[in-house]
Order: C-alpha cells, then sequence, then structure tokens
C-alpha cells in the first residue's frame, strides 16, 4: 500500500472549499484524493492525473461521480482541465511506494527485475534502453547531476564497461556494479541509491516535467486558489521554492520610482513556512523523511508576460 505522506498538511493548505474544483496532479493510489473527496461538498469535483498505468486502473476502483481520472502527464494539466480554473491543486511529486516495490516495474536497487524505471512503461525509453546507447559522459552527468553522487565518473566507466560484455538489463546487474564502483558506505544507504534515482528521474524527465507543470498550475488557479506542492528531493524542491520565491515578489524593474501602494500585486502569496513530516509520521512511514511541502495562494495579481503560457514554453530553473 501507498500511505499519503503530510496528508492532513496538505489538505490544509489545499484550504478545500466544499463546492470547488480540485486537481490532485499524482493520484498515485488515490490516498489525498480520497482526502480530498472526502472534505468536498456534493457540488465540489476532483480532477486526478497520473501516467501511470497502474494509477489508472487503483483509479477506476474510486467511484465517485464527482471524481474524474485522466492519464497523463502533470504537465498536460492545462489540458485537462480544458481552460477551467481550480480551486486548489496538489502535487506529490516522485514515484509511489507501489511503483518502487512492484520488482518488474525495475525501480528498485533491492529486488531484481527488468532495468526499467519508468512511470508510463508505454512512452519513452527505459533505463536498460538508455544506458545501452548513451556516451559514457551524458551517462556520469546524470549519475552526478541528479544522483549527487561522487562516484559518478567509477560509476560510468563500470557501467560502459559491463555493456561491451553484456547486455545491462537486470536492477540486479547495475546494483551490484555500482556497488563495486562506489568506494565508500553511507550510513543506512545502499550504495546504489544515488545512481537509481538519478536514471530515474533522467528516464522520467522528472525535473522537466516539474518545471513545465508549475506555470500551468500558476496560469489555471482561479483567485484565492491553492498551489500545494511535496517534493522528495532537494533538486525538485529548490525548482518549486525559486517558481513561488520569485511569483510572490513584485516584478519591478528597481529603478522605477513607485510606492509601495503603486507597485503591481505579486501573483502567488506563499502561505507558511516549508513543512516537513513529523518524527511520528517519518516512524511510521520512512518515505516521508525527506518531503517537504510548500503552499503558494493566487492572488488578484496579473500574471507577467514572461509568466503567460505559451504552447510549448517552459520554465527553467
Ligand atoms: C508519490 S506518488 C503519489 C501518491 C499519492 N499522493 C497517493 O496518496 O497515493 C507520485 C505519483 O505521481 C505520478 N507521477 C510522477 N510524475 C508524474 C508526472 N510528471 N505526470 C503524471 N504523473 C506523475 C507517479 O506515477 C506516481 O503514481
Amino acid at each position: 500500500m501507498h500511505e499519503p505522506v503530510l496528508l492532513t498538511e496538505a489538505l490544509e493548505g489545499l484550504a478545500i472549499r466544499p463546492d470547488g474544483l480540485y486537481l490532485d496532479g499524482t493520484f498515485g493510489r488515490g490516498g489525498h484524493s480520497r482526502g480530498i473527496l472526502e472534505r468536498l461538498g456534493p457540488t465540489g469535483s476532483l480532477i486526478a492525473l497520473d501516467r501511470d498505468p497502474e494509477a489508472e486502473r487503483a483509479a477506476q476502483a474510486l467511484r465517485d461521480p464527482r471524481f474524474t481520472f485522466v492519464r497523463t502527464a502533470f504537465s498536460a494539466l492545462g489540458e485537462a482541465l480544458a481552460g477551467r480554473n481550480a480551486n486548489g491543486m496538489l502535487f506529490d511529486l516522485g514515484v509511489s511506494s507501489p511503483q518502487l516495490e512492484d520488482a518488474a516495474r525495475g525501480f528498485s536497487f533491492r529486488r531484481d527485475g527488468p532495468l526499467d524505471m519508468r512511470m508510463d512503461p508505454q512512452a519513452g525509453e527505459s533505463a536498460a534502453q538508455w544506458l545501452a546507447g548513451a556516451e559514457e559522459q551524458q551517462i556520469r552527468e546524470v549519475i552526478r547531476e541528479y544522483g549527487e553522487e561522487r562516484f559518478a565518473k567509477q560509476i560510468a566507466a563500470a557501467i560502459v564497461a559491463a555493456r561491451s560484455r553484456e547486455p545491462l538489463v537486470r536492477t540486479a546487474q547495475l546494483a551490484d556494479l555500482v556497488a563495486k564502483a562506489v568506494r565508500t558506505r553511507e550510513p543506512g544507504q545502499d550504495p546504489a541509491t544515488r545512481t537509481f534515482q538519478a536514471l530515474r528521474i533522467h528516464v522520467n524527465r522528472e525535473l522537466e516535467e516539474v518545471s513545465l507543470m508549475l506555470p500551468q498550475a500558476l496560469a489555471a488557479l482561479g483567485e484565492g486558489g491553492r498551489l500545494v506542492v511535496i517534493s522528495f528531493h532537494s533538486l525538485e524542491d529548490r525548482i518549486v521554492k525559486r517558481f513561488l520565491q520569485s511569483l510572490s515578489r513584485p516584478d519591478v524593474p528597481a529603478r522605477l520610482p513607485l510606492r509601495a501602494a503603486e507597485m503591481p500585486q505579486p501573483a502567488l502569496r506563499i502561505v507558511g513556512r516549508a513543512v516537513r513530516a513529523s518524527a511520528e509520521e517519518t516512524r511510521r512511514n520512512p518515505r516521508a523523511r525527506s518531503a517537504i511541502l510548500r503552499v503558494a495562494e493566487r492572488t488578484a495579481g496579473p500574471l507577467q508576460p514572461k509568466f503567460r503560457i505559451e504552447p510549448g514554453a517552459r520554465w527553467r530553473n
């Protein structure tokens, strides 16, 4: 099962109006979605997205006339909302426990399985396909940047040497090879953790997805609407934090002599501080250890032209 992380805090952050329209951009197994539905009245509604076919299957079991599921990447949330404004949106980023625990999905270094790692196994390249064709330097950069791995150079060299002997197609092959290339051990952490994280982020274009999602979420939030994002590593949290910070500051060239009352109101207001899971929740659910939740509210302020969404536009960190 997947236990939703920071459930109470996420629902509080959404400040749910019983008659509102909400979007859960990362349905997973629907833990947060169920919490939202419990707080909605009969005229409220919830649209949930996920790109994983297993999440879609789980969503089909949720029979509620107020609920709709769309299998799509959250970078396409604008299309899923089809011009409607939402009163709140939640994004619980990363992978779910069922994805990690199902060996057949290839996310796990503990359980041997095909080296896949795609959240949507019907789209894009698997980790094995990418590793078979990528340049050594590309592999090194992905592992260094997305895994923040000190031994990226040694791991990339070991991958390239191994693939010239036999195809690298199982998670156990990769985990063994990484364990040999990483010369030190971090307490309580498998040596393959960072490399698997890096490949997963790359294969699923996770940071690009977040960068594309944020401006669309902003554009589709109604006035007073809440944006709640739960991140699990510093790379995605940094993108979220910078976006929220830059949109919650008045966007006026410093040399313009404007009085406070004349300043255009920023499009977002940050609500509270970043929230982490309590010791009690982390004990119950170790996945919550690295979670960080941020909340912002859409104001009546204008959207600055640079944050109007053009087709194919992206917000960069
Ligand atoms: C941490 S889990 C969410 C768990 C969920 N909140 C629950 O309570 O069950 C993240 C989910 O988001 C999905 N996901 C991640 N990135 C996505 C993206 N860019 N577009 C659509 N779904 C995505 C994954 O497939 C996974 O099911």
